[in-house]
């Protein structure tokens, strides 16, 4: 066993969020909640990881069968976070590494506050270090209460704070690492005595000050990198945090957004240098996109549609699980579905691939250098070859593809 390992907890039931779905399977920017805070764990190279589920447990194991580094721990009634995490003990209790806790439903931790909690915490020998962040508003967050020398005495959680707490402005994120022995030591010590008669996993810190270790609380998570998601509110919130994120991220790797706040991109979308995003696209999935494309504006690119380079979709455009090569037109009013569309192919406006006959979906094959004219409707399953002509308002399947060389514009 290496000498760090994840616990991350995954089972409420989130009433809040009034939804059916277990929390930590809502999206943001098109991935799982929980999926980024697995990323998070293994950028500061955990290889294993507990994932405590129970409200939809088998619908979380589910969506990530594939994670081959989680262990799945379930825990049959939510009695509390302290309660979730003793659920790992028959895995963790002979363990003698670092312990490092976090919430299932806060996707936008950073992988380097991480890294600061395992340098503070190893450089100031600590039993437990947590890192805090300070709010504006800090109404649902356990407080951090320090004593007159700034020294960490414990967390008081919102609901069993009095008025001078309420006051306090550095809250807990959920982001801890632990001696595993001593918190192990300490969860068995934490009582139900609080507004919600839950064990409060933010109880154990002031026990484990009480035994005479040391905590310690670094104040290094920046406000809109604390956001838990409770409710669909936030869920919206920490959606649009994150939006933000993955457009920096694209814009310093040489994207040009044109107006960030009027488009949407998936956290899988991959877009190559000196392409230009117009407003109001929308890219959801898996999407791939050369470089010096120009999409939008108005348009919508979906799961599995990957572009070569300088492709140019315009306005009112959907593609769908497509292969478009490089320099190929499509500027207005098109939906291109499971196709695959060779070099420099123009399709006209309004032209469509019909994917789907009412049972199944099928495949369009268009060759380099064909000329689609505007208003054409493709018949899949359809494979036209290089440099076939569709005239305008062309009905076309298979039958018709042969004669297609000529001219027909
Ligand atoms: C928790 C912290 C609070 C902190 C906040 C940060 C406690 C007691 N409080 O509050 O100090 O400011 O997170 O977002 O820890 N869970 C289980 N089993 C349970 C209960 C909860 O797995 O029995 C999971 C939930 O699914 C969730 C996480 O633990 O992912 C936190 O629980 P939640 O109820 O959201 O706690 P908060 O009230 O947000
Ligand atoms: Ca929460």
């Amino acid at each position: 066993m290496s000498d760090k390992v994840a616990i991350i907890l995954a089972a409420g039931v989130s009433s809040r969020m009034n939804t059916r779905l277990p929390k930590v399977l809502h999206e943001v920017t098109g991935r799982p909640m929980l999926a980024y805070v697995l990323d998070a764990c293994r950028s500061v190279g955990v290889e294993k990881i507990y994932v405590v589920v129970g409200f939809g447990g088998d619908q979380v194991r589910h969506r990530f069968a594939e994670a081959s580094d989680v262990v799945w721990v379930q825990q049959a009634e939510q009695l509390g976070t302290a309660h979730a995490v003793l659920c790992c003990k028959e895995h963790l209790k002979d363990f003698d590494g670092q312990t490092m806790i976090l919430c299932g439903d806060g996707p936008l931790i950073r992988p380097g506050t991480l890294k600061t909690v395992i340098e503070k915490h190893e450089a100031e020998q600590a039993a437990a270090t947590l890192a805090t962040a300070v709010l504006e508003d800090p109404t649902g967050y356990g407080r951090i209460i320090r004593d007159a020398y700034g020294n960490m005495q414990g967390i008081v959680e919102h609901s069993d704070c009095t008025p001078a707490q309420r006051a306090i402005k550095e809250v807990n994120p959920s982001y801890y690492l632990f001696n595993n022995q001593v918190l192990f030591g300490a969860l068995e010590r934490i009582k139900p005595e609080n507004v919600k008669g839950e064990y409060y996993l933010t109880d154990a810190l002031a026990l484990i000050i009480t035994t005479g270790h040391k905590v310690v609380a670094v104040t290094a998570v920046r406000p809109e990198e604390a956001v838990g998601v409770n409710s669909r509110a936030q869920l919206s919130v920490a959606s649009k945090i994150m939006q933000r994120r993955i457009q920096q991220d694209l814009m310093e790797n040489g994207v040009t957004i044109v107006d960030p706040d009027n488009t949407w991109i998936d956290a899988r979308a991959r877009i190559g240098q000196d392409t230009v995003i117009e407003p109001f696209v929308y890219i959801h999935g898996e999407v791939t996109i050369g470089s010096a494309c120009r999409i939008g504006p108005f348009a919508f690119l979906r799961h599995g549609t990957v572009l070569g380079d300088d492709v140019v979709l315009g306005v009112f455009t959907e593609v769908k699980n497509v292969r478009l090569d490089d320099g190929v037109r499509a500027r207005h009013h098109s939906y291109l579905g499971d196709a695959v569309v060779g070099k420099n192919v123009n399709v006209g406006a309004g032209s469509i691939t019909a994917n789907f006959d009412g049972e199944n979906i099928n495949q369009t094959n268009i060759g380099d250098d064909c000329y689609i004219g505007s208003g054409a409707v493709l018949i899949a399953p359809l494979m036209l070859e290089a440099g076939a002509q569709v005239g305008a308002g062309q009905v076309v399947s298979q039958d018709d593809a042969d004669g297609l060389r000529e001219p027909r514009r």
